[in-house]
């Protein structure tokens, strides 16, 4: 991949957030400027940035964004503000944890230091002149941590690629649901970094992307990103991939996470739980690719994560035309949770973890060597 021709999916201009408007594609690349908190909620809400360590790189930068906007007089102010924000922000989608999780830690980091922690200033009565400065320098601070979310998701992302072509050695036909890759991230991509390393590697890789129902990441924008790297990817109907691979034409599925449990399960885009029985059934490895972000541990299991509802209007409507009778009510489950005891294994930042996932997870979270954590095979 020609990283350096490639457009960020989110990139900070200096005083605003450009993004990719992800709405658009396949049709046009559109970009879209971000300097305010609504037009960042609304594209958090349509989906035009989207993918877990991609709204949580940029739910960091719209706190700056927020800030900016804002202009508080004084410190207090400045504080109540991004109270305010960790919500407004923060909870714009509930499954995706690295949105949350990038706004609490960005909010907490910046608040935390100690020049910022005792004062309590105010800049229009002049009381203390050091308050102008103090903002400065929570803007800094916000901008940093936010920064450093990004590359480190990048940087994630690029260890994930290599340790996914490590553990997909002997797969050529490879199958993945939503959209996982470059679109999705601060990087290269989760599941998709793998088959950019595999194609680094001039290994053979054919890529079946689910068309991910109702609004189509697979089919739009999976394939779209691949395709843009010269790699070879086939669309495929939701409805079809459990009959390839029970009909032995996938070698194994490789898909992202929105939210790790602390036993393994892991809630992706709804339609990746046919998939994970269907590779069970057929005896071929089902894993999840995701950066330690990703993970957790409050949650203890699958059950107690919030899948995020969305309208039925998605369900209706395709292209803006209605594809259902007016009459007909729908429901739009946003997310599902693959049980662990279906996944072959986890492929993070921090290792390749095997079952029992319980332990493992919790062995790579503590900077520990994971159980089982050298690459295996499909
Ligand atoms: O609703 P979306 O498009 O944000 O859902 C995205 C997914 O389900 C991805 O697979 C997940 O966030 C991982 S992205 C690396």
């Amino acid at each position: 991949m020609d990283t350096a021709a490639i457009t960020p999916t989110l990139r900070w201009t200096g005083d605003s957030i450009e993004i990719i408007d992800q709405t658009r594609l396949p049709a046009e690349l559109v970009l879209l400027d971000v300097r305010d908190v609504a037009s960042a909620v609304d594209a958090i809400e349509r989906l035009a940035i989207r993918g877990a360590p991609a709204l949580g790189a940029f739910g960091a930068l719209a706190l700056v964004v927020g800030l900016d906007e804002a202009q508080p007089g004084s410190l207090d102010a400045a504080r109540e503000l991004l109270e305010r924000l960790r919500h407004e922000i923060g909870d714009t989608r509930p499954t995706a944890v690295n949105l949350r999780w990038a706004v609490d830690r960005t909010i907490d980091a910046a608040l935390a230091a100690p020049e910022l922690t005792n004062a309590s200033t105010n800049v229009d009565s002049g009381s203390n002149s050091g308050s102008a400065g103090s903002l400065d320098e929570l803007r800094r601070r916000l901008l940093d941590e936010a920064l450093a979310i990004g590359a480190e998701d990048a940087k994630a992302c690029a260890e994930i690629g290599r340790l996914g072509r490590e553990v997909l050695a002997e797969a050529t036909v490879i199958a993945t649901h939503c959209n996982a890759g470059r679109l999705a991230t601060a990087g290269i991509g989760t599941a998709l970094a793998a088959f950019y390393a595999k194609a680094a590697a001039g290994e053979p890789v054919r890529v079946l992307a689910a068309e991910s129902r109702p609004l189509l990441q697979g089919a739009r924008l999976t394939a779209w990103e691949l395709a843009d790297a010269g790699i070879d990817v086939s669309v495929v109907p939701d409805g079809a991939m459990a009959s390839l691979i029970a009909g032995g034409e996938v070698d194994a599925v490789i898909v992202g996470a929105d939210r790790i449990a602390a036993n393994g399960d892991t809630a992706n885009k709804v339609g990746t739980l046919a998939h994970a029985l269907a590779a069970a059934d057929a005896g071929i490895g089902f894993y999840v690719a995701a950066p330690t972000t990703t993970v957790d541990t409050a949650v203890p299991s699958g059950d107690r994560i919030v899948i995020e509802q969305r309208s039925p209007d998605e369900v209706h409507h395709a292209g803006g035309q209605r594809l259902t009778p007016e009459d007909a009510k729908a429901v739009n489950p946003a997310f599902d949770v693959t049980p662990a005891r279906l996944i072959t294994a986890i492929i993070t930042d921090a290792g390749v973890l095997r079952p029992p996932y319980g332990e493992s997870i919790a062995q790579a979270l503590a900077g520990a060597e994971p159980a089982g954590s050298g690459a295996g095979r499909c």
